[in-house]
């Protein structure tokens, strides 16, 4: 039997979820399982994105078949050829032999290598930004090399501003019947495995991975579709701003993932003393033991956290086997720009010091303390003041804040102290005569209770200012966490003097004052009369008397902190800070000014014509 999900009228999630997987790739462990996800749009043509991995293929095929009603599929686009997504792709041949297959040069070589049927009678090949018109929507392709393989391609969907991703934005975990991330708590319950995934599976090529965010940060996106994990429609920037910090390599938390190898227990016990010094100075700290910890939960710690602590015994005058199989994987995911300390044990010979900075001085930006607690056998307890030191070093390496320092009155006015203000936002409203104008304040207050007043601040120069001070009358809607970017270039960025800020709305409605009040996109709206006017140079506060209030939804008002984080666009990716050349074959960038004549890609092993400028 079928089983699938709409996602919007014409797209349905036509994957499935495969709980008996042990291990992913044959290395990551899935407790929770994991989600193969396909979509079928089904448009004047019908597209279907993907296929899924052959433990779930009968499924798959059942599904695609229900969501298209006896119709036939025109395409089906191959955005990944990892079979984890194409193991049913002979299959959805088989059975729509007319379907084309869109894929593009590097994927059609791949679809070569594993599988034997006919593809050529099929392929329909596209190239970067080459456009697919299925009827409604116009599927755009835009290559994604490295991100994971480099045959990868995502499509934006311009007619509904969706990007189907890839591997991008996906994430370990069985959907359990939620397909959206705003269905579940995903912050809480899912971003650790969404970090596990990126990090393990696409870590090392972050370069490439910022190149696509570069690219995706042109278009605008209301739909994530990833081929593994949750859609991403709401609150869409909470897992671009962890890929913008992943594939950069900069740490998300402050704090110390200390992690340890131990034969007895006594490098444990190190590594567990270093733990509470820097707890107790304030500093955060995670603690993994690498005998039982899966290396993929370590990895995914060491991009989550700032400092790093590797404390190792010495293991046939090397480093202990587990650690050294961490390292190594570290070190393969390209791990940068973290601090590093060290710990060793050696009854004998202590060398596994020296052995880890060699392994982790390979990786780009990783400073590691020169100093090296250097244990035999035991703790002891003269060699303690050696924790306190590493302690102490590390600690010098946050900023005073992170380690609960308090300053003093000599330190002064900090502005940025100011932002730790809770403030909401807000569309302040005037009318004078038949001019109708507004604009987004963040201070609104309740002042008394009985009467009812409140306090608006708004800047002196603009022009709803100017209206209130003449007509000593306004209205406040209260903006709800719904409000899009689009109100706030509205009623922010433009002046009311020149536009009609009203222009083409037809959400908003007068209160008895006559004033205009948004409907959509507001919780609440309250009308006041001016009684009080106090001129603070810049701005002028308004407080009036409360002559009508009413809501309008349950939706929670926005605060200038969610309005940040979920709804200002982030601004493009800092293309300016790497100058470069990308291999149009693989996604290898090639930093500098210049590209070197007789360059060969370190993956590809193409030459300089396969580069382009970044
Ligand atoms: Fe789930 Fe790179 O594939």
């Amino acid at each position: 039997m079928h089983c699938t999900r709409k996602i919007t009228d014409d797209l349905t999630w036509v994957g499935a979820n495969d709980r008996r997987l042990a291990m992913f790739e044959g290395v990551y462990s899935v407790p929770n399982g994991v989600s193969y996800n396909a979509y079928l749009l089904c448009d004047d043509k019908t597209v279907l994105f993907d296929t899924v991995d052959k433990a779930v293929k009968q499924r798959f095929l059942e599904n695609v078949a229900h969501a298209l009603a006896g119709r036939p599929l025109d395409y089906l686009v191959v955005q990944h050829m990892e079979p984890d997504h194409s193991a049913a792709l002979e299959d959805i041949v088989r059975r729509y032999p007319n379907v084309k297959v869109v894929c593009n040069a590097k994927t059609l070589a791949f679809i070569k290598q594993f599988h034997d049927f006919d593809i050529d009678a099929h392929a329909q090949v596209v190239a970067e930004n080459d456009i697919l018109d299925t009827g409604r929507h116009k599927l755009h392709f835009v290559m994604a090399p490295m991100v994971h393989w480099p045959e990868v391609m995502v499509t934006y969907d311009s007619t509904d501003k969706t990007l189907f991703s890839a591997d991008a934005f996906g994430s370990f975990g069985a959907l359990n019947g939620a397909i959206f991330a705003d269905e579940v708590d995903f912050a809480r319950d899912y971003m650790d495995e969404a970090r596990r995934y990126y990090t393990n599976i696409v870590g090392k090529y972050g370069a490439q991975t910022k190149a696509l965010l570069g690219k995706a940060s042109a278009l605008t996106i209301e739909m994530i579709c990833p081929l593994h994990g949750f859609v991403w429609r709401e609150k869409i920037n909470d897992i671009v701003e962890k890929y913008i910090l992943w594939s950069e390599y900069r740490p998300e938390e402050r704090g110390v993932m200390i992690a340890y190898a131990s034969v007895y227990g006594n490098t444990e016990n190190a590594a567990e003393i270093l733990a509470c010094r820097l707890r107790e100075k304030g500093i955060k700290t995670v603690v993994f033991d690498v005998s039982v910890t899966p290396a993929s939960e370590i990895v995914s710690a060491s991009f989550r956290w700032s400092h790093l602590v590797f404390a190792s015994t010495t293991y046939n005058a090397g480093i202990f086997v587990t650690m050294e199989a961490l390292l190594n994987d570290l070190v393969a995911h390209n791990i940068q720009n973290r601090t590093v300390a060290l710990i060793e044990n050696g009854s004998w010979a202590a060398s596994s010091g020296s052995l880890m900075r060699k392994k982790l001085e390979q990786c780009k930006g990783i400073t590691v303390l020169q100093n090296v607690v250097s244990i035999k056998s035991g703790l002891k307890a003269d060699r303690l003041a050696d924790i306190d030191a590493m302690a102490e070093t590390l600690l010098s390496t946050f900023p005073a804040a992170d380690a609960g320092t308090c300053p003093t009155a000599a330190d002064g006015v900090d502005p940025s102290a100011m932002f730790k203000l809770s403030y909401g936002l807000f569309i302040l409203l005037a009318r004078d005569g038949e001019k109708d104008n507004g604009c987004i304040i963040n201070t609104a207050a309740q002042v008394t209770d009985t009467p009812c007043k409140i306090s608006v601040t708004v800047n002196k120069a603009s022009y709803t200012c100017g209206m209130i001070m003449k007509t000593g009358e306004f209205n406040l809607s209260v903006l709800s966490e719904r409000v899009p970017f689009e109100i706030f270039k509205r009623f922010g960025f433009a002046g009311g003097r020149d536009t009609d800020k009203f222009a083409g709305i037809e959400y908003d409605g007068r209160t008895a004052n006559g004033i205009r009040y948004l409907r959509q996109y507001a919780n609440g709206a309250i009308s006041a009369k001016v009684e009080q006017t106090v001129d603070c140079g810049t701005h002028v506060v308004f407080i009036g008397e409360v002559t009508q209030a009413f809501i309008l939804s349950n939706e929670p008002s926005v605060t200038y902190q969610y309005y940040f984080d979920h709804i200002k666009p982030k601004p493009p990716m800092q293309k300016e800070k790497v100058k470069g050349f990308v291999c149009k074959i693989c996604g290898y960038v090639h930093q500098g000014d210049e590209l070197p004549d007789d360059i060969i890609c370190p993956i590809c092993n193409h030459g300089a014509s396969a580069f382009e400028p970044l």
